[in-house]
């Protein structure tokens, strides 16, 4: 059911990929926004990502000094992030007029102590559409402008995610909540077809051609609690993994963050041990597994779920973490699905430190065409081990770094 649900999905998006002719679109859609618009002025946030980039992009080409581009610092952009970005659009050929707004106090405020997921994603999003109502009603603006995709819509209609940016979609009257009328350009196309108009419109190749990283930016990747300390080392640890996966060239690669706090060692941890045993032909006393006490998103049946999180050890005669090749960890991890239809994760280690420190981190990185399917990218271990070598060096509250060998469906590509 799932896999026919994804698979007729992704054959219409390989057929609209092909066909599509950007120049075209990009001509149509000058004509409707002006149309839609007139002599309005209207409000577009950018994050620096492709979909954001080129819609606003787009709306300058309709509308040029009528549209007002901001980038909300909302302390969950990677390091460096807002400056990068706002230095790259505001540059020739593009000269999008963009402010920073500094609002990462106000979203540590709202979202702290929240641990729930789905909790974190309505707050995020909450707080995301207040700042832009102020901002908008400030200016005297009636219109936002986003670059929600097709995909976006998909998922959240279909129950896979919340998005931060699928609104109306789901029933809330943006003019009401918020007091603008949402121009959404993108809403038609898939991920390939943004891309290919990006292009067209001439946008830097670093946006252009740069992996997704979510709206709610690294919160989705804060498992948990979202501590100051907590995501000060993911910061960091996102840079490691991004500049070591790049030239693997995986179609989304990260790191996420986690508390290292475990449940109590159980039926479900023994048996997982035991089939790990059996599956890798090692002894028992070589295999450990922990089940976290957080839990991650996966999809089972087109639909969103929590479930657990495993990370598997396994160790050599000798004491080393044993490493087999990387397909024969995702065949074992769908044996551990298969069998535990709770787990929607399966992490193994790469490297470990000690003492015990409060947080770990797991690396993903995959392969997809159009992200609502994603296969795990074989990344050989030595740039696994290069990874964790340096996170563990530089975050010193990291205690283990592990690789999530869990495709999508069961897991999402994001943890939450
Ligand atoms: P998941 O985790 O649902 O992600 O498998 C699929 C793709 O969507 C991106 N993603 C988001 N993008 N707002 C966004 O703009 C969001 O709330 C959001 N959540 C996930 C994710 O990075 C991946 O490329």
């Amino acid at each position: 059911m799932a896999e026919e649900h994804y698979s007729r999905a992704k054959n219409s998006t390989m057929q609209s990929q092909s066909a599509f002719e950007p120049k075209e679109f990009v001509e149509n859609q000058i004509q409707q926004i002006r149309n839609q618009l007139g002599k309005e002025r209207a409000l577009v946030a950018v994050s620096g990502g492709v979909d954001s980039s080129a819609c606003a992009a787009l709306v300058y080409q309709a509308i040029v000094n009528n549209l007002l581009c901001v980038i909300l610092d909302d302390a969950f952009m990677r390091e460096g992030e807002p400056e990068k970005v706002a230095n790259l659009l505001s540059q020739p050929p593009l000269n999008l007029p963009i402010k920073i707004l500094n609002v990462k106090k106000r979203f540590l405020t709202e979202m702290k102590g929240l641990r729930d997921a789905e909790e974190k994603r309505k707050v995020f999003r909450e707080t995301f559409y207040n700042i832009l109502s102020e901002t908008a009603k400030g200016e005297g603006i009636r219109y936002l402008v986003q670059g929600t995709i097709l995909a976006d819509i998909m998922e959240t209609a279909g129950g896979v995610k919340t998005q931060h940016n699928v609104l109306s979609q789901i029933g809330i009257s943006t003019e009401e909540r918020y007091g603008f009328q949402l121009v959404e350009p993108l809403k038609t196309l898939f991920k390939g077809q943004v891309r290919k108009v990006a292009r067209y419109l001439g946008l830097p190749r670093e946006i252009a051609e740069r992996q997704p990283f979510p709206g709610p930016g690294l919160s989705v990747r804060v498992v948990g609690e979202i501590r100051r300390d907590k995501l000060e080392s993911l910061k960091k640890a996102t840079a490691i993994a991004e500049e070591k996966l790049a030239k693997h060239e995986p179609s989304q690669y990260f790191a996420v963050i986690l508390d290292n706090v475990e449940k109590p060692h159980g039926a479900q941890e023994l048996q997982i041990e035991l089939l790990t045993t059996d599956f890798l032909k090692v002894s028992p006393s070589q295999v450990s597994v922990t089940i976290f006490e957080d839990k991650a998103t996966g999809v089972r049946e087109g639909k969103r779920i929590y479930g657990k999180i495993s990370a598997l050890k396994v160790l050599t005669n000798k004491g080393d973490i044993h490493q087999p090749d990387i397909q024969s960890l995702i065949d074992l991890q769908t044996r551990i699905v298969t069998e535990n239809p709770v787990m929607t994760r399966v992490f193994y280690v790469i490297r470990e430190k000690s003492p015990r420190q409060p947080y770990v981190v797991a690396v993903r990185a995959v392969k997809t065409e159009d992200f609502l399917t994603a296969k795990v990218a074989d990344i050989p271990w030595t740039t696994l081990n290069e990874i964790a070598e340096e996170i563990l060096t530089t975050c010193g509250n990291v205690s283990a770094v592990y690789y999530d060998v869990t495709p999508k469906p069961t897991a999402t590509i994001e943890m939450e």
